[in-house]
């Protein structure tokens, strides 16, 4: 429908059953604040304006995206509350009201719920379910014939009728509303337990003859509230699935699902393989034809496209077109390798540059390091980057070659096309095409085994 509207979130609950300092909507669901995944989907159903009422001082107003309008709740406690603190900042007109705390509302469920209220010519049509756990939700109470009537909560069941919690269908906290009638309504609703309830308006906009009506959703997910952790740990569980899924449809192949971590914001291409037990994080950004895992962790990295990453963990570091990472790797921020370059096993680099091509394929610590193209670092070649005060640059120079257990003392240039001798400690320069050495020369000690022996003690 082309037709403007506001998204209204109600976020300004404090979440006692969470047990925690964090404001409940700023508790994070697969790396991703649950308030935004509701702000998005305000967004992506077309919402002119996404309002959020927020508590004063709680730290959610910051943790909005850009445009994302926050309204304070001042006064008062419950939902109508929460809506009464945006009446002024509200234009009239349609206005759809969401919980921060269902994070996983999509545009479509916005979309639908506002097809059905127009289509039923509805002052409010709400979302419910009847395939979820009922308990502690809003229950629908219908007349005798069928028309809503109103909504009993069920938080506290105590004095509550058997019929009212045989009910299986809830409200779920998401509603489309005509903003004029609503607030007008509100005005007649009065403290249950201290509370001004949002659902309270509901009986008030039946009473004058108004039509509400229910749109039903059998997705489960979209149905999911956050009340405690164990909540947040099911929408985890289901974003998760959601976020592997539309992966998944779009080219990318994931060998055991169920042992991914894929965060909201990450990007993967096509034809990519995910192996057990990876982990995807933050802002990492995955190219095409790669294979990542097993046992794997980026986070807020890149891989370009071909690239091999396998059982590796990669903080802030980019990796390039077809390069080769691990098994049992560690990048650490400021890396950058090559295209076609190799991390090799029990290999760790921070804060390096590995040139197209090079290799550095066991053992080694290459730290503030420039390795030019197509170097070969022997097994065990280890950069002295720390003087135990300052970090002093390596810099090993193109197709140069270390032998193994070559110890760079930064700083310290290694020459294109030059060579170190095994077991070097290089503590200086070595020119261009030059082959430095730097070990104690090999003496023999003729018949040291026949002395040994022969010592009667
Ligand atoms: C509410 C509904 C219930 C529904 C359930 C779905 C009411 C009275 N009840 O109950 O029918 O089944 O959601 O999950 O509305 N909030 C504020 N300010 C407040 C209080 C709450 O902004 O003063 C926000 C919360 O941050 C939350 C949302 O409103 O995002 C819902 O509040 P919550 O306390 O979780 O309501 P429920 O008891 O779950
Ligand atoms: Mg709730």
């Amino acid at each position: 429908m082309a037709e403007p509207f506001t998204v209204l979130i109600m976020a300004a609950g404090h979440g006692t059953r969470m047990h925690s300092h964090t404001p409940k909507v700023l508790h994070h669901v697969c790396g991703k604040p649950m308030i935004e995944w509701v702000t998005d989907a305000g967004r992506e159903a077309g919402a002119e304006r996404v309002l959020c009422v927020v508590r004063p001082g709680e730290g959610v107003a910051e943790g909005l995206p850009e445009g994302v309008e926050a309204v304070e709740q001042h006064e008062g406690e419950g939902t109508a509350a929460a809506v009464l603190a945006a009446r002024d900042a509200v234009d009239g007109g349609s206005l759809v009201v969401l919980s921060g705390d269902h994070p996983l509302i999509t545009a479509e469920q916005i979309a639908g719920l506002r097809a059905a209220q127009h289509a039923d010519g509805a002052a409010a049509t709400l979302l419910t379910t009847d395939q979820l756990d009922p308990s502690g939700y809003g229950r629908i109470m219908r007349d005798s014939e069928g028309r809503f009537q109103e909504i009993v909560e069920t938080k506290y069941t105590e004095g509550l009728p058997a019929a009212v919690l045989a009910i299986r269908e809830v409200n779920l906290g998401g509603y489309a509303f005509d903003a004029e009638e609503l607030y007008s309504a509100l005005d007649e609703v009065g403290l249950t337990d201290g509370e001004l309830y949002l659902t309270g308006a509901l009986p008030v906009l039946v009473g004058r003859g108004r039509t509400v009506t229910t749109h039903a959703t059998d997705d489960p997910a979209v149905a999911l509230g956050v009340n405690d952790r164990a909540g947040l740990m099911d929408v985890e569980t289901r974003a998760q699935r959601r976020i592997v899924e539309a992966h998944a449809r779009a080219g990318v192949t994931f060998l055991q699902p169920d042992t991914t971590r894929v965060e909201a914001a990450v990007t993967i291409g096509a034809d990519t393989t995910i192996g057990p037990g990876v982990s995807l994080l933050g802002s990492t950004r995955v190219g095409e034809g790669c294979e990542i895992g097993p046992h794997t962790t980026l986070q807020d990295a890149t891989a370009g496209s071909g690239a091999t990453v396998r059982q590796a963990y990669v903080v802030e570091a980019e990796i390039g077109d077809d390069a080769i990472i691990g098994p049992f790797a560690y990048l650490r921020p400021g890396t950058v390798v090559g295209k076609g370059a190799k991390v090799g096993t029990y290999v760790e680099v921070k804060n390096s540059e590995i040139g197209a091509g090079a290799k550095v394929p066991h053992l080694s610590y290459i730290g503030d390091t420039e390795v030019g193209e197509k170097a070969n670092l022997g097994a065990s070649t280890i950069t002295a980057n720390y003087d135990g005060r300052r970090k002093h640059r390596t810099k090993i120079g193109k197709s140069a070659k270390t032998g193994v257990h070559t110890s760079l003392i930064a700083p310290v240039d290694v020459g294109d096309r030059s060579y170190t001798g095994a077991g070097s400690v290089i503590t200086g320069d070595v020119p261009e095409g030059a082959l430095g050495i730097a070990r104690e020369r090999q003496r023999n000690v003729e018949g040291y085994a026949d002395r040994v022996e022969e010592d009667p003690q």
